[in-house]
């Protein structure tokens, strides 16, 4: 059943291509038009909201991040991303013109699942992204828009979040269109980079592989890790600090790069291995600016830089000791493709310390408690 990998999480990792492309099917047409009558809510309510809240925890969290920095950009609606557990017990205000969108692999998550309810019995409209056929969180919602990343086995979340991140995007390109606020052929355009993403995946998975183990082999007895990013780097930040802290069991910080400066500067030494998530340099020429000086102050240090960045970039290169790859693609597709290397270096970690990659200790696949 793992198909010749030798763990599930490896096997998962590989069909990240696919749980983008599948989670695409269906849902837009060749001029760029999306359909999403699986939505039941009614097109008139959708067109009243005011207001988005994304709730989910762990890794669904940090998808919830990424789909804040788009669909705000798309739709222009204020769009709040919390946890779960934090979300039901401060009374937040809900209203019915107020959208909940739950995010949930497993569909069963305690936290999500009390969070959702809450939400309903204020009369706020509760839409699931979720990947399992039928899952409470699922049948609880008032409508669902399944990821089709296929079942993850192993405990760690990989090809879940790009399926998650996904379906956001079509959710706020979808609502962009019921709006009329982002022009047609904005929506077109941005389709287009979406159904180039899962080659960009491939790519990665095709020619980093190599670079990244080695990486692995060198930084494995580290004692921890620093994740930066900023913008739709800071999620994938947090997302490669959870991979590593939970399967490899090694001490992992991640964190906005514009707050290095304001305190975690301070733990860095020399060997620090701080890895670095830089943005595309062209179109947002200021934010690739900023994570480079943040790599250089951190350098000047005597940290060990491990970047992901865009093929080529001559400042990457001046500076960072590690590189992993990935194609270029416009700043809101990045997270897709950045993420998987750092899937796959947590992996390689683990392995090199000798774990066992899918059954993480202390660890739940899903987690049906409070
Ligand atoms: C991380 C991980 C957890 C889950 C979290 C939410 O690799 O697996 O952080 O993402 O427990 O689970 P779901 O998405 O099933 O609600």
């Amino acid at each position: 059943e793992k198909g010749g990998w030798d763990s599930f999480m490896d096997k998962e990792i590989h069909e990240d291509p696919a749980a983008v492309q599948r989670t695409l099917i269906g849902r837009m047409d060749d001029d760029g038009h999306i359909n999403l009558d699986e939505v039941r809510i009614d097109e008139h309510e959708l067109k009243s909201i005011d207001k988005i809240i994304v709730i989910g925890c762990g890794t669904a969290s940090y998808a919830g991040m990424v789909a804040k920095y788009a669909i705000e950009h798309w739709v222009r609606i204020p769009v709040e991303i919390e946890l779960a557990h934090e979300f039901r017990y401060r009374d937040p205000i809900l209203t019915p013109r107020t959208l909940v969108v739950a995010i949930s692999q497993s569909g069963e998550t305690m936290d999500t699942l009390m969070a959702l309810r809450h939400a309903r019995e204020q009369g706020s409209k509760v839409l699931a992204i979720c990947n399992t056929q039928g899952a409470s969180i699922a049948r609880e919602a008032d409508a669902v828009l399944y990821t089709q990343a296929g079942p993850e086995v192993a405990v760690a979340s990989t090809k879940a979040f790009v399926a998650q991140i996904t379906a956001a995007y079509v959710l706020g390109l979808y609502l962009a269109q019921l709006k009329g606020a982002v022009y047609r052929d904005e929506i077109h355009s941005t389709l287009a980079s979406l159904k180039d993403m899962p080659a960009k995946i491939q790519w990665v998975l095709d020619t980093q592989a190599a670079a990244i183990e080695q990486a692995a082999r060198e930084l494995a007895d580290s004692k921890s890790f620093l994740f930066l990013g900023r913008h739709v780097g800071y999620p994938v930040a947090m997302e490669g600090a959870l991979k590593l802290k939970e399967i490899a069991y090694t001490f992992t910080e991640g964190f906005a790069a514009g707050e290095l400066k304001h305190g975690p500067i301070a733990l860095v030494e020399p060997g620090e291995p701080v890895v670095f998530i830089v943005p595309p340099k062209r179109g947002r020429d200021v934010l690739h600016a900023k994570v480079i000086s943040g790599i250089e102050e951190v350098k000047a240090r005597g940290a060990t830089i491990i970047a992901v960045a865009e093929e080529n970039d001559p400042d990457v290169k001046r500076y960072a000791d590690i590189v992993f790859w990935r194609p270029a693609c416009p700043t809101l597709m990045s997270p897709l493709v950045d993420v998987v290397p750092l899937q796959l270096f947590a992996m390689d970690v683990a392995k090199q310390k000798g774990y066992d990659v899918d059954k993480p200790r202390n660890l739940a696949k899903s987690v049906t408690v409070e």
